[in-house]
């Protein structure tokens, strides 16, 4: 092994992203490569791109101005700072990376960066402009290995799992399916080995992430495909794992077996994200999204059955082509309908090579961008009303990290969301009851109950206190 290098790696992207960088760190951890928190200390610098929307394409480029001047900077001191573009971006825009941003020295797609150490190393012999964007046959997760207790130990008590990955519904306004291609999913016992790994380093919560992750159909151990409500089933068993969610989720594929989870799988989170896109039939049709605003409330009201409390959360696009103020206002009824517990939403952005982009009927920015401040208030009032209804309630909370104050820490209620509380060091990565006291507009606050104090003795206890 050679001697130690910074590695710096930056997501830009959503939480398979994320899993993604930490796999790359895993991958070139045997060649001696450290992760670092500082950019200007690091040998290599990975931007792990995403290219969901306009926006998101853009900023690698920004950010490559930028470390293009740490790398002249590295440069007159004699020290080489290489620089790797991975992601949806790379495996999107392949050479045209290299072409608009010279300073770079590899690209890598999102389906192949289990052969970044090799990639690098080229990069390190002094090979110019490493391009590999290869949808490649061999399964990237079967050359990568688990990463190292230490490592895991290190990235706190909350994990993501990719267990699906890539999608073949072809919405008309997704780069997805293109980015990550055809649907496919990694098999139960390969998952249960990483979830045994990530207890065995402390971790009390894993959310298993897939593009279409409800579509899951991994190959179980009897040979049978394993649906995701069978895979959530087996995870529930590794001791440690205390809560488990699941995200992204399409609605055609929510089944009984899955609906069913949320109400007999005690670790299951009441918890659910579930876009729905738009509230308007013919703007889903033209979407592609192949299930109609019926249909989509018809599955909520089945996981409300199963789960009165459940948190439901979504995506949203305004200004879909096409879209009128009518069908907009479909959208509104449908927020109101549903009482979400949160939601993202966006301008639509037309991506090149969607069916999408090539429509006549684009939607005005102008208009765009009133529809996405409207929309956003109504999804804001959707969650408070959501958060309010828990200010008095007990909640079971996992901390994961000190608080912004001394004496803080903050964990995630069942529902996901954020809460600060003045609790113990002791209580990090252990779960407690904690009475909801005040909720603010992203987080909210709470005192310890009662009976968290037997388990805060206990942490006390276990930490030698
Ligand atoms: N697999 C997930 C979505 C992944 S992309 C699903 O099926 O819902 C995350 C979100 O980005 C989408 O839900 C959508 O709301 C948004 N999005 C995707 N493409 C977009 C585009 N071209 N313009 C604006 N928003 C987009
Ligand atoms: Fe994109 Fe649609 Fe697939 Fe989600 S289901 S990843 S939005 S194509
Ligand atoms: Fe972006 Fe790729 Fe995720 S396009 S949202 S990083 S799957």
């Amino acid at each position: 092994m050679k001697g130690s290098r910074k590695l710096f790696v930056k997501s830009f992207g959503c939480q398979m992203n994320v899993y993604d960088s930490r796999r790359m760190a895993d991958t070139l951890a045997p060649k001696g490569y450290v992760e670092t928190a500082a950019i200007e200390d690091a040998d290599l610098v990975i931007l792990n791109t995403c290219h969901i929307r306009e926006k998101a394409a853009e900023k690698v480029y920004s950010e490559l101005g930028r470390v293009r001047l740490l790398k002249e900077a590295a440069a007159v001191h004699g020290r080489r700072l290489l620089i790797a573009v991975a992601g949806c971006g790379a495996q999107a825009e392949g050479e045209e990376i290299v072409r608009r941003a010279p300073a770079v020295d590899v690209v890598v797609g999102s389906q192949n960066y289990h052969r970044l150490a090799d990639l690098v190393a080229r990069a390190e012999r002094g090979e110019k402009k490493v391009v590999d964007t290869e949808f490649p046959v061999e399964d990237k997760f079967d050359a990568l290995h688990l990463p190292s207790l230490a490592a895991t130990r290190s990235r706190g008590v909350t994990a993501f799992v990719t267990v699906q990955e890539g999608c073949d519904k072809f919405c008309t306004f997704c780069v997805v399916p293109y980015t990550r291609g055809a649907e496919a999913s990694r098999p139960v016992g390969k998952i249960v080995a990483e979830v045994e790994r990530l207890a065995e380093a402390g971790v009390r919560e894993v959310t298993l992430i897939g593009q279409n992750v409800n579509a899951y159909h991994g190959a179980g151990p009897d040979g049978r495909p394993w649906s995701l409500a069978e895979l959530l089933a087996r995870v529930a068993q590794i001791s440690g794992i205390e809560r488990l969610r699941y995200t992204t989720s399409h609605p055609l594929d929510m089944h009984d077996d899955l609906i069913v989870a949320h109400r007999d799988l005690p670790q299951l989170m009441p918890q659910l994200h579930l876009p729905v896109q738009s509230g308007s039939d013919r703007i889903l049709a033209a979407m592609n999204r192949r299930h109609t605003r019926a249909d989509y409330l018809s599955v909520v009201s089945r996981l409300r059955r199963a789960r009165p409390d459940l948190a439901l959360t979504s995506d949203f696009i305004v200004g879909f082509p096409g879209e009128t103020e009518d069908h907009f206002a479909a959208t509104l009824g449908l927020v109101g309908e549903i009482g979400y517990a949160g939601a993202y939403s966006f301008k639509y952005s037309p991506r090149p090579g969607t069916p999408g982009a090539q429509l006549d009927d684009q939607v005005d920015e102008e208009v765009k961008a009133d529809r996405l401040h409207r929309l956003q208030a109504a999804i804001d009032a959707n969650q408070a009303a959501f958060n309010r209804r828990l200010i008095g309630r007990t909640l079971s909370v996992l901390f994961e990290r000190p608080g912004r104050y001394g004496g803080q820490l903050v964990g995630r209620s069942p529902y996901l969301q954020p809460v600060q509380v003045t609790a113990p060091p002791a209580l990090l990565g252990r779960i407690a009851d904690v009475t909801i006291t005040e909720v603010a507009s992203n987080s909210m606050f709470g005192a310890l109950a009662q009976g968290a104090a037997r388990a805060q003795k206990t942490a006390l206890l276990d930490a030698g206190a």
